[in-house]
């Protein structure tokens, strides 16, 4: 039996949910996979630097999920097409975690529910944001307490859209992780506590007037700016321009501002053109929507 997977791009935090929200954006990676006489890996799409041998992340995490079902993994042939864009705080390693773990649970006959593979994504990935997301689709709160985690996920509202900066060069997330301090203030505490339920009630009541409050943040973001070009005047253009809110992509270096309408969508891709041109930043700007849907599994 063949198997096609379809993970999307997510991003994460959108703002004050430093490691606990996420959102699914309408933008997919595919691996198509199957059992083979022996080992095929092909990677298609955005390959550049990606291995396409068995230290691949998705074929990595493919043998990750047969050591924890205690069996050996069966060679397979694996077709990756890689179209979220890698290293910029979409997703891309959630994505390849995500599809190697649902392409493993496919080969072995679906032996684990969605929220294993959550519970097992966390355990390898530390933080259950963008793998969350990838794998229920909407808007997602997570959060863990040792290895059991805890998530949930609402639809999002149709007529909104993402519109993404995306730089030119790529962010290590882990570089990017560094730069925090150790310990944060309590006032730097409640002042996020607040927005991240403000920006859950938002997402809940389909109220674009709470996204502006809802997507500022004290925990991470002011002590990533210095690592992302252009970042405080590309935020409040967006803003400017009508976005609801805008806030870093994940770990960065993209940077993601809501919309209410597709109409105002392209008003605020104009005007991060507009910046990014005037202040010498590179890089390219997307309208994407907002996805209802998880990782699809479809068999072929
Ligand atoms: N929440 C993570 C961070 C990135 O901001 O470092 C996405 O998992």
């Amino acid at each position: 039996m063949r198997y096609q997977i379809d993970v999307p791009a997510t991003t994460a935090n959108l703002g004050p949910g430093f490691d606990c929200l996420g959102l699914a954006l309408d933008w997919w990676n595919r691996i198509v996979v199957e059992r083979a006489a022996e080992w095929k890996i092909q990677v298609r799409g955005l390959s550049e630097n990606i291995p396409a041998d068995k230290t691949n992340m998705t074929v990595e995490h493919m043998e990750l999920f047969f050591k924890r079902i205690g069996k050996p993994l069966p060679p397979a042939r694996v077709v990756m097409t890689n179209r979220i864009p890698i290293g910029r705080g979409l997703g891309s390693s959630a994505a390849a975690l995500v599809g190697g773990l649902l392409a493993g649970n496919a080969l072995a006959g679906e032996p684990l529910s969605r929220f294993e593979l959550l519970e097992l994504a966390n355990e390898f990935e530390g933080h259950p944001d963008n793998v969350s997301a990838a794998l229920f689709g909407g808007f997602t709160v997570s959060t863990f307490q040792g290895a059991r985690v805890t998530s949930a996920s609402v639809e999002p509202p149709r007529a909104w859209r993402a519109v993404l900066f995306i730089h030119d060069h790529a962010l290590s997330t882990k570089f990017a992780r560094q730069v925090l301090p150790k310990k944060i203030p309590r006032a730097d505490a409640v002042h996020n506590i607040g927005r991240a339920a403000l920006l859950t009630f938002a997402f809940l009541t389909e109220n674009p007037d709470l996204l502006e409050v809802g997507t500022q943040d004290r925990l991470h973001q002011p002590y990533r700016e210095h690592l992302v070009a252009g970042m405080p005047e590309l935020l409040a253009a967006a803003r400017a321009a009508g976005a609801g809110g805008a806030a870093l992509s994940g770990a960065g270096p993209s940077l993601l501002a809501l919309t209410a309408s597709s109409r105002i969508a392209t008003r605020v891709r104009d005007a991060l053109r507009e910046t990014a041109r005037a202040r010498q930043v590179n890089g390219s700007v997307h309208i994407v929507k907002l996805s209802a849907e998880g990782a699809r599994v479809t068999p072929m």
